[in-house]
């Protein structure tokens, strides 16, 4: 779980980044430049492979996990205090997920099989900073969107700190950084996400 999800992370970084040069406000010609070099690249092409493999195996590591925990207390605890031993995100990572999933299902419905299907038939790519404009002309699909990085927030706000901790990488020392460094990396890039249909829908990149 904690290899995958650091990969994944790291997607996200990139994926923020690139997707930020919307707000450059040059008519989407920086975002496509890069879209372009991402979508075209045969390089990247092998990654992305890498990168619905790393996505398929979290989920089936994530069912596992979630079932393994299941299976190891079968007779509940006729005394469960769960508000006070975890928080309620950290025991509905599993529900978190599967909403996170949904939203990536319509999200690569969107925007991402359209332009490969675009790709692998002309050889061209769609216009996915028009697209973009053209999708988020619509008030419940940027409240879906929303929904889908709250969702997220929440997934990396227990998931950024287990992750170092199911990989061993835990001392004592450095705990409360990581703690630091999870928690400001939910809330900055849920919300830059969150950031571009909203920005969108009120025609604030042009
Ligand atoms: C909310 C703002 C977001 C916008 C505007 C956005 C936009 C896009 C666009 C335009 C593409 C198509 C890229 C291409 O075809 O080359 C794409 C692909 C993708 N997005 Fe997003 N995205 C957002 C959030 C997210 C989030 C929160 C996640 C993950 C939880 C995500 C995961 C993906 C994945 C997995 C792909 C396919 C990756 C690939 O191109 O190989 N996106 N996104």
């Amino acid at each position: 779980m904690g290899l995958t999800g650091l990969f994944l992370i790291s997607f996200l970084v990139v994926h923020a980044s690139i997707n930020a040069c919307i707000w450059f406000n040059d008519g989407g010609e920086t975002f496509t430049f890069y879209a372009h070099f991402m979508g075209t690249n045969t390089i990247v092409h092998f990654i992305e492979a890498g990168l619905f493999a790393g996505l398929i195996l979290h989920i089936v590591d994530g069912l596992l996990l979630w079932k393994q925990n299941r299976d190891a207390r079968p007779v509940q605890y006729a005394y469960n205090n769960p508000g006070k031993n975890s928080t309620w995100y950290s025991r509905s990572m599993a529900v978190l997920g599967t909403l996170i999933l949904l939203f990536l299902v319509i999200h690569l419905y969107d925007f991402w099989a359209p332009n490969r299907v675009e790709y692998v038939t002309t050889g061209e790519e769609k216009d996915l900073f028009q697209m973009m404009q053209e999708r988020f002309e619509s008030l419940p699909i940027v409240l879906l969107y929303c929904a889908g990085c709250f969702s997220l927030f929440w997934h990396l706000l227990h998931g950024f700190k287990s992750a170092f901790q199911s990989l061993g990488l835990n001392h004592s020392k450095y705990n409360k950084a990581v703690e630091v460094a999870g928690i400001a990396f939910s809330i900055i890039v849920p919300a830059v996400f969150a950031l571009m249909p909203i920005s969108m829908y009120f025609h604030l990149v042009h």
